[in-house]
């Protein structure tokens, strides 16, 4: 089925200026960008966004990184959308990243991870919500 998924060029890769190189990556295999923008996350709006993660080790440090400088964040459709972006991000830590996935070639570390992207319906439906209204995504 056609679904959307929630995704994050994160401050490592945009400091790198990797947006292109991620959005071309995203596009040629299959994926459509259907929103997007560029922010810089408050603490407030980072300790929302990863409210699951509070009180465990890595929250702080994911927090500082996460505020540390602007990202893209986009809604990504198509056949598959969840599992399919998964898949092409690669696993969260970079050394066990498939050749050819995006976390493979552009993340440094665990921390460093260069992208995000939902885990499931439920949280691609939450995480779309959180940072998009209705009319900033666009049907195609
Ligand atoms: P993300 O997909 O954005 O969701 C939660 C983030 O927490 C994850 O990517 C990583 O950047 C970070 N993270 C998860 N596990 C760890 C860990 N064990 N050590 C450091 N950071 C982590």
């Amino acid at each position: 089925a056609i679904q959307r998924t929630f995704s994050i060029v994160k401050p490592d890769a945009v400091r790198k200026n990797l947006i292109g190189a991620i959005y071309s990556r995203i596009e040629a295999c299959g994926l459509s960008v259907v929103g997007a923008k560029m922010l810089h996350l408050t603490r407030e709006q980072a300790e929302g966004f990863y409210a699951e993660h509070e009180g465990k080790v890595f929250f702080e440090p994911l927090m500082e990184f996460m505020t540390s400088g602007p990202i893209m964040v986009q809604v990504l459709e198509g056949e598959n959308a969840i599992t399919f972006y998964r898949e092409l991000m690669g696993t969260t830590n970079p050394e066990n990243a498939a050749a050819g996935t995006l976390r493979c070639d552009y993340a440094e570390s665990m921390r460093f991870n260069a992208v995000h992207g939902s885990d499931s319906e439920e949280s691609a439906a939450r995480e779309i919500a959180y940072f998009f209204t209705e009319n900033e995504v666009c049907a195609r």
